[in-house]
């Protein structure tokens, strides 16, 4: 094994991602960051260094599950103090095992600034994929908003609320194309020509097979992605080898991963388009568009035809389809425990704190504190955090979960989740109504620090009798981000078997911003000493210093 290491320099950049010129969060001066190559077992360091000047940093390797490393999950409040401007943090961690991965800023909503970039960890040596492929390719979807993420943030938190609104663009491995003609804007700022935004092009050659990576870190938006003429075999999903199947549109969420197989079989006289649509809200924004170039024909040739348009957004039964279809590939299957030692039922729902939009499971709007909850429960601080644990479940039998909530008034917490170490864990997410008539939106939820299996997934509400009788238990796949879709549920299984202290919110940057998430610890009394690194915010001052 071999240690990969990173320096990374992180600063404010103007940046035309898709024309329109806005402040950027950049690492080496670029957004998406630079990719980590590394193989399974080799040891990662990243130093990075906060030139932010006025803002705070903190980054998430997000599917890495940190075993032996809690402190180093990236997650401010919870796992660190966040890196103060002008200082260099050292994260060091292993990658235990093959796939996609992501990184992002876990500090604020940075990461909608373009703080983000692709992990990527291949076999040992002489170990091989279990299917073919000529070519390893990796891109990642985003959408992108030209409001700061401090207008978003305050207008978010403030009486009256102010929603963030659509985004104003699709990104394909950070290119876009806003209509600069659609608002007058002073001169310079949207600018067409501008090379930045000149669209993504990935060049194939005939008869060649691809494996492409396709990874969303959008802040609001499901998308569907989809290859004009061209079908996708699935084949990964989020770092486990997948049952292949093939389709036509790839939905995706943010914070999941895939790999997809392309073969490079059509006419190759011209080049193709590659297109990123909205699905699962009302959509405002124009599909994101990159080229897939067929060799030798130029780059930049637009491909003859118009692009393809997405699937019909409001139709959730294909999305549904294809989170079921989403098995365990033969051969690789890793059998869940038959029986959960504990089941948590998690509601879903909007309602009002004091008069601000929020978002609550169980009724408790989560709240970060101000000392990461690793080094207060190391060291037994109980006064820096509610010791009183959130509600372990809600009587969803009376709850209708197609009506505007009765729950309107919720409560802000930074209670957590205690879990019996090494005990199985099993999660019930509930959606319902949010306090739009007739609205139910899609929650993509992500675990730190583990991998869950995905027992099941239905539309209306969980019925605690007979549902986990349907789950599948043979060859569920595991995940760490996975849907909830409209007026649906989603059973998840995991071991609480990581030592530390992990997240567990909704992947939607104003979702978790507006309190959807919850905290787990188990087996605290494992975790070895703390890097000081992470410490020196709140009641940690002075903390772990020999
Ligand atoms: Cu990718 Cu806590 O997030
Ligand atoms: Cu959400």
């Amino acid at each position: 094994a071999r240690i990969r290491h990173y320096k990374w320099d992180v600063k404010y950049e103007y940046k035309s991602p898709d024309c329109y010129k806005k402040l950027a969060i950049t690492i080496n001066g670029g957004t998406p960051g630079p990719t980590i190559l590394a193989q399974q077992g080799d040891t990662v360091i990243v130093e990075v260094k906060n030139s932010l000047m006025l803002e705070n940093l903190a980054i998430h390797w997000h599917g890495i599950r940190q075993n032996g490393t809690p402190g180093m999950d990236g997650t401010e409040g919870v796992t660190q103090c966040p890196i103060v401007p002008g200082d260099t943090f050292k994260y060091e961690f292993k990658v235990d095992r093959a796939g996609t991965y992501l990184y992002h800023a876990h500090y604020g909503m940075q990461r909608e600034a373009g703080l983000y970039g692709s992990i990527r960890v291949s076999l040992p040596d002489g170990k091989t994929e279990p299917f073919a492929y000529d070519y390893d390719r990796s891109i990642i979807l985003n959408d992108w908003y030209h409001k700061s993420t401090y207008e978003q943030a305050t207008g978010l938190s403030s009486i009256p609320f102010v929603w963030v609104g659509e985004p104003q663009s699709l990104l394909i491995q950070g290119r876009g194309k806003f209509d600069c003609s659609s608002t007058p804007s002073a001169p310079g700022v949207c600018n067409a020509s501008n090379p930045e935004c000149s669209p993504y092009v990935m060049t194939v050659i005939p008869g060649k097979t691809y494996r492409l990576r396709v990874a969303s870190l959008t802040a609001l938006s499901s998308l569907s992605f989809q290859i004009e003429g061209h079908n996708m075999t699935v084949v990964e999903a989020d770092g486990h080898y997948v049952e292949p199947f093939v389709v036509k549109n790839l939905f995706i969420y943010s914070g999941e991963t895939y790999s997809v197989l392309i073969k490079a079989d059509q006419d190759p006289s011209r080049n193709y388009w590659m297109t990123t649509n909205v699905v699962g809200r009302l959509p405002n924004t124009t599909a994101g568009l990159a080229i897939l170039n067929y060799y030798p024909n130029h780059p930049r040739r637009s491909p003859p035809t118009a692009p393809p348009a997405g699937p019909i957004w409001n139709d959730t039964a294909p999305r549904l389809a294809q989170s079921q279809a989403i098995k365990a590939r033969q051969g690789f299957i890793s059998t869940p425990p038959a029986i959960p030692d504990r089941v948590l039922v998690f509601l879903n729902t909007q309602n009002l704190v004091n008069g601000y939009i929020r978002w609550s499971i169980n009724n408790v709007s989560f709240t970060l504190p101000h000392t990461p909850y690793l080094v207060a429960l190391k060291y037994n601080l109980r006064h820096v955090f509610n010791q009183s644990p959130p509600p372990i479940g809600q009587d969803l039998q009376n709850y209708d979960i197609y009506s505007v909530a009765k729950n309107k008034n919720a409560s802000l917490s930074d209670g957590i989740y205690r879990l019996q170490f090494n005990t199985t864990v099993d999660i019930i997410l509930q959606n319902a109504n949010t306090m739009t008539t007739n609205n139910s939106e899609t929650h993509p939820w992500h675990l730190h620090g583990h991998d869950f299996w995905v027992l099941g997934h239905g539309i209306g509400k969980f019925d605690i009798n007979n549902d986990p009788k349907k789950y599948n238990l043979v060859n569920p796949i595991m995940k760490n981000t996975v849907p909830i879709h409209p007026y649906g549920w989603t059973a998840l299984r995991f071991k609480a078997d990581n030592p530390g202290v992990w997240l567990f919110h909704c992947h939607i940057e104003s979702h978790f911003h507006m309190g959807m998430g919850v905290v787990f610890e188990e087996g605290i009394e494992k975790v070895g000493n703390l890097p000081s690194s992470i410490m020196g915010c709140g009641e940690t001052k002075g903390f772990g210093r020999p």
